[in-house]
């Protein structure tokens, strides 16, 4: 099946509310074996810290591990995602934490409102052109000197996944993406770029995260 164009949105949502309970199984412990991933939350923490605390977002948060990470490291987070069944999975393992169904593309939060960012390869499942329309949205409720961290797959294809975790049928696209080309789009929408790492460089795909500021 060609990689789809249309209806991304409602085909992710869809996808992740089918496979929520697979995703939540497979990502289980997952912080625990990562400590590349671990050590990239240390240092979001410790700059949102540096920047006077507050709120942030864990925006396409699925199950909510990240989340609660954050939190167990001092960070005031709270998750959003698109798929209501990935929020109920959330709040039912994290019933102390906040979680919210949303869209990056549409936000339902105030300009300037929150001290930093997490999209931990949630980005993945956005098409190129709609990339600028969603950093957009991360500067506009980001105050000035807030932290943003993107994750997400390295590499140059699009993978399409048509059977879920638990084997039902779903319908999603997987963008794997430079580096570079994040760090370009990043600038564009007028981040700072801070670091980049990239996590398991030999693998067959690597991952990678960069660290952005909101300057102003
Ligand atoms: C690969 S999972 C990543 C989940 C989690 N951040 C992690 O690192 O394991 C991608 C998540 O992004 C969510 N997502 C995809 N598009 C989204 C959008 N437009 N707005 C909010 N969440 C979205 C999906 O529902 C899914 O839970």
């Amino acid at each position: 099946m060609p990689p789809m164009t249309d209806n991304w949105l409602s085909d992710t949502r869809m996808s992740y509310d089918i496979d929520a309970s697979g995703y939540a199984e497979k990502v289980r412990g997952l912080l625990d074996r990562m400590p590349y991933l671990r050590a990239s939350l240390a240092a979001f923490a410790e700059a949102v810290h540096q920047a006077g605390g507050g709120a942030v977002a864990d925006i396409g948060c699925g199950p909510g591990y990240v989340t609660a990470h954050l939190n167990e490291v001092g960070v005031d987070a709270f998750g959003i995602d698109l798929a209501p069944e990935m929020i109920a999975i959330a709040r039912r393992d994290h019933p102390q934490l906040r979680f919210e169904v949303g869209t990056m593309t549409a936000l339902d939060l105030a300009d300037d409102s929150i001290a930093g960012v997490v999209a931990f390869w949630s980005l993945i499942h956005v098409p190129d052109a709609a990339i600028p329309g969603v950093l957009d949205e991360f500067r506009r409720v980001l105050r000035a000197q807030g932290s943003l961290l993107v994750g997400f797959h390295v590499g140059d294809e699009t993978r399409h996944t048509s059977e879920g975790y638990t084997g039902r049928p779903i319908n999603v696209d997987s963008h794997h993406r430079r580096p570079s080309q994040v760090v370009d789009w990043l600038r564009a929408a007028g981040f700072t770029i801070e670091a980049e790492l990239v996590i398991g460089p030999g693998e067959d795909v690597p991952g990678a995260v960069v660290f952005a500021r909101n300057e102003s």
